[in-house]
């Protein structure tokens, strides 16, 4: 299976969004996994660098012999217009007005090429109007959701994801991951 991680829009949660979901693959369903760093900032073999030792692989390119791939994309839309093959294209996105100008048009994107994804809404904040109103309307509604958390914050320093952590809420933020691995199975069987 492989899954691209995707917004033309820069600092929404693709690198975290995808270091954990990776972390989810390699722990809980005991896959093996490749993250395929696609960036050239190289945020994901960074967090590699820092780490001990990782539960998965990070590489700079894809590779054969893996459960599932996952591809950690730059942000922006390739100059070629070409997008990596994926059974799944995950959108992570923030709720904020800049975000979402060119969150819509990376959606539009995958929609014109008939692609399949899902979208998810990165470090929502409940206490804010402005969140709340973007995920109750189209196309974000019935959207996945990664609340705000320091969890998703500090795990890049420490080379870990949140399955490796301990301490209040971490569990709650499993459990996030753990809900986006399940949507993305449920929707690539569809
Ligand atoms: N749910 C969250 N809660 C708190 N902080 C978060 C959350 N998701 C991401 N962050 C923080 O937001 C910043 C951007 O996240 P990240 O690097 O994953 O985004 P990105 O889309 O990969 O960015 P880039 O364009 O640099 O590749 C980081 O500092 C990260 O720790
Ligand atoms: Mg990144």
């Amino acid at each position: 299976m492989r899954i691209c991680v995707f917004n033309a829009k820069g600092g929404v949660g693709r690198t975290t969004t995808t270091l954990n979901l990776a972390g989810y693959y390699a722990s809980n369903e005991e896959q093996r996994v490749l993250v395929a760093d696609c960036d050239p900032q190289g945020s994901a073999l960074g967090w590699a660098a820092l780490a001990e030792e990782t539960p998965f692989t990070v590489g700079r390119s894809r590779s054969r012999g893996f459960d599932i791939e996952l591809i950690d994309m730059p942000p922006r839309i390739p100059d070629n217009g070409v997008l990596p093959d994926a059974d799944l294209y995950l959108v992570p996105t923030l709720l904020d007005g800049v975000s979402f100008v060119v969150f819509l048009r990376t959606v539009a994107l995958l929609e014109e090429k008939q692609l399949p994804f899902l979208v998810l809404a990165n470090r929502y904040n409940p206490r804010r109007a402005e969140h709340r109103a973007r995920l109750d309307s189209p196309p974000m509604a019935g959207a996945l959701v990664i609340r705000e958390r320091s969890a998703f914050a500090s795990y890049y320093a420490q080379g870990r994801t949140v399955f490796d952590m301990g301490g209040r809420h971490i569990e709650e933020a499993q459990r996030e991951i753990e809900q986006i691995a399940l949507a993305i199975k449920k929707r690539i069987a569809r």
